[in-house]
């Protein structure tokens, strides 16, 4: 079982409470994730000041566009030098080789079907079969196109690990403390993640909108142990 990482998504409206945050959580070993709210609004900045809290960072921007607009913006990414990168899946085997391709990149991680789809509104979307299938197939076609990680939701995380070893990192959203009725349709919690074998789990709304976020990261840091 590999060592499961909080990862602590920054979705704050600007970078003042950022900062703030980033006060409140300082040394515990975590690591962060900037979102597209925040880069729209505040953009390489926002990188910038998680890592001068000394955080990885994790640059969510779920790039999906044509292989050459994909292969730029992962070249710029690079340029931030942030730790991960992640891209939707769907974009297709020569988007991701484009991406891949990209020398001295960060971690390349590849979205497979949003946490926050359940089957029903999947289907709606105009997807075909199980929400599992859809995440087998595109992690398969990912891992052969040169991801380093594949992100799923914990229920699958079990499955996507055994699938690809220890080559290849988990990571899930869709993390909940407990019971909850939010957008994230397919969540457990930390322990379940941890368990399950996820290398990061990310936790956004349970740790930002806490009494005390450093206390909720540090229980869930325990969980996770
Ligand atoms: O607040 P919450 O814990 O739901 O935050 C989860 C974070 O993980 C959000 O920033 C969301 O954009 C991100 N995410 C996700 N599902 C994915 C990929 C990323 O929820 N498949």
């Amino acid at each position: 079982m590999p060592k499961t990482r909080l990862m602590i998504a920054l979705d704050v409206p600007d970078l003042k409470p950022a900062r703030l945050l980033l006060e409140k959580l300082k040394g515990l070993p975590v690591f962060y994730k900037v979102g597209s709210s925040l880069f729209t609004l505040a953009g390489p900045a926002a990188v910038d000041l998680a890592h001068q809290y000394g955080g990885k960072v994790f640059l969510d921007l779920k790039f999906h566009d044509i292989p050459n607009t994909v292969k730029n913006a992962v070249a710029n990414a690079a340029k931030l030098g942030v730790y991960s990168i992640s891209l939707h899946l769907c974009g297709g085997a020569e988007m991701v080789r484009a991406a891949a391709g990209v020398k001295k990149r960060p971690e390349l991680w590849g979205i497979t079907a949003l946490t926050g789809f359940d089957a029903e509104s999947f289907a709606r979307a105009g997807f075909k079969g199980s929400i599992e299938e859809a995440v087998f197939n595109l992690a398969d076609a990912g891992v052969r196109s040169g991801v380093n990680g594949i992100v799923c939701s914990p229920r699958e995380a079990a499955a996507v690990r055994e699938r690809f070893g220890p080559g290849i990192k988990v990571i899930t959203p869709g993390i909940r403390l407990g019971k909850t009725s939010d957008d994230q349709k397919r969540s457990m919690t930390p322990k379940e993640a941890a368990r399950a074998g996820a290398d990061f789990i990310v936790i956004g709304r349970p740790v930002l909108k806490a009494k005390d976020p450093a206390r909720a990261a540090a229980a869930i840091l325990k969980e996770i142990e």
